[in-house]
């Protein structure tokens, strides 16, 4: 008896430990608290992104059994704002061994599919890679019930190269030519594919474009979306985007219903994040007329991604940014400025002065949920930003170079890297950005482990997740090599979208 019960509070001990570890509370340390992520297990891409009935959806790559990347399958939330989401059962399951891969998603209100009875509900139409150990093919799925049950189209495949790589649609409307558009790459050849359908269910080869610009890596998950030039009377262009893997690049051009055209310079390659963690983004299909594109990453790094120190879940999706675009010195360059309704997360004020700097200005105020608004200009010769998660020797590094004239992330000085070696070595990155009249502009955004930065009004965007201690939580700004002049330093504590 003695010996049952032993044996029988083991049983509860240990299930009360694992209910612990499986369940969410939303106040894990490192949890972003205005980033998107799952309850529990690992995510990867951002899938099927389209605004429908007044909800912005957002399905990703889901493992629904464990806390690392596996049976692939599309975990669902929704969104009235892009700030606060509901948690929706999975969506689409892997199915007898197809794992559900990337892709998207469309509202298909003229019934174009035939999915739906006359006078039925709007089928909403996933289109995704079918992924097995041999091929990869396009598959599609369809709700009539807004998203929240599926079924898998029965004449599945509808696109099968009998290629092992062949993958991530992206499938938008094509108005002028009343067709619906896929673009879809083939990862290893560095080529996007583009094909028409008048009803998603067969498909016929448009044109392809490729290899250009980053080719180090598999291509992978494109998007082409319109976006409109910043102050030219609503006129657009067409953006292309892809992952490297472990980058995004971009293309500016026109797309004539049958063709991209590139209008960016051949040599240089366009970042639409120049940090290590922003991977996989697309934008939401569908949205409002007038609304400005939005675009989600997956804020991790495949280089280090299935070991990174959170649990019960694995990775967030980056902040919903809104695009635009600008010709400067006849390049065009994207922007990118996180959605407004971020806002509504805006607590106390922290900080609010202007001040000179040499050396390290450590602040009283400490936290790791922030938001940060800096104006610098610059020691001539020297280097100057923000510290975040300061304490105890570590800190990360949001900075200026103002002699190489490049703004950077650093999280070399930052604690708990062991997890994988190859965090430890992508600890520094940088990217090109000229002071706009002699000022820095910095528009941080500080979620316990993920750094978002958007320089001088979101020419240069930087992603960096970091894994600080619970006492790292200093604010600074620095200055070395000589003086900097910070105007407006504005900091605010931000809310918890979970609450
Ligand atoms: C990109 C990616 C996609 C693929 C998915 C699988 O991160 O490799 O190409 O569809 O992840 O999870």
């Amino acid at each position: 008896m003695k010996n049952l019960l032993a044996v029988l509070s083991i049983i509860v001990f240990v299930n009360i430990i694992s209910a612990q570890t499986n369940t969410a509370t939303y106040r894990e340390q490192y949890r972003p608290q205005f980033h998107f992520s799952p309850q529990v297990n690992w995510t990867n891409d951002p899938n099927g992104l389209v605004y429908y009935k007044g909800k912005y959806h957002i399905f990703y790559q889901y493992n629904p059994y464990e806390n690392k990347w596996g049976h692939m399958s599309w975990g669902h939330a929704t969104s009235n704002d892009l700030v606060h989401w509901q948690h929706l059962p999975v969506a689409l399951k892997e199915d007898k061994g197809i794992m559900i891969f990337s892709g998207s998603c469309v509202a298909d209100v003229n019934n174009t599919t035939g999915f739906a009875k006359p006078g039925g509900p709007t089928p909403m139409v996933a289109m995704y890679t079918g992924h097995t150990e041999t091929n990869q093919s396009q598959q599609i799925a369809y709700s009539f019930n807004g998203g929240n049950t599926w079924k898998k189209y029965w004449h599945n495949p509808v696109l099968d190269l009998q290629k092992k790589d062949f993958r991530d649609p992206k499938v938008f409307w094509y108005a002028p030519k009343k067709y619906w558009v896929m673009a879809v790459v083939l990862p290893n050849e560095h080529k996007v594919q583009f094909y028409q359908s008048k009803n998603m269910l067969s498909w016929v080869l448009l044109s392809e474009f490729g290899p250009a610009g980053d080719i180090s890596g598999v291509w992978e998950c494109p998007d082409l979306l319109q976006v409109p030039i910043a102050n030219a009377g609503g006129r657009k262009k067409w953006v292309l985007t892809m992952s490297i893997s472990t980058a995004m690049q971009y293309f500016v051009g026109e797309f004539d219903g049958v063709k991209f055209s590139n209008e960016s310079l051949p040599n240089k390659i366009y970042r639409p994040d120049f940090g290590p963690d922003y991977y996989a983004g697309i934008s939401y299909n569908q949205l409002p007329t007038g609304a400005k594109p939005v675009m989600i990453g997956w804020a991790n790094n495949w280089q280090y991604a299935n070991d990174i120190p959170t649990s019960p879940w694995k990775s967030a999706m980056s902040l919903p940014r809104e695009l635009t675009l600008k010709k400067e010195n006849n390049e065009w360059l994207l922007f990118q400025q996180p959605a407004a309704n971020i806002d509504k997360l805006k607590g106390d004020t922290l900080v609010d002065e202007s001040v000179l700097v040499n050396a390290v200005k450590m602040y009283d105020t400490k936290s790791t949920q922030l938001e940060v608004l800096v104006e610098a200009q610059p020691a001539a010769n020297g280097t100057c930003g923000v510290q975040l998660a300061a304490g105890n020797g570590h800190y990360a590094e949001i900075g200026y170079d103002a002699v190489a004239q490049k703004l950077y992330v650093d999280r070399s000085h930052t604690a708990n890297q062991g997890f994988n070696k190859n965090f430890a070595k992508l600890s520094r990155y940088e990217a090109p950005l000229a002071l706009k009249k002699g000022l820095l502009k910095l528009h941080i955004f500080f979620d316990n482990s993920i750094i978002e930065v958007f320089a001088n009004d979101g020419e240069a965007v930087m992603t960096m997740q970091i894994f600080p201690d619970k006492t790292d939580n200093g604010i600074a700004l620095f200055s070395n090599g000589g003086t900097s002049t910070f105007s407006n330093v504005k900091i605010w504590n931000m809310k918890s979208a979970w609450n």
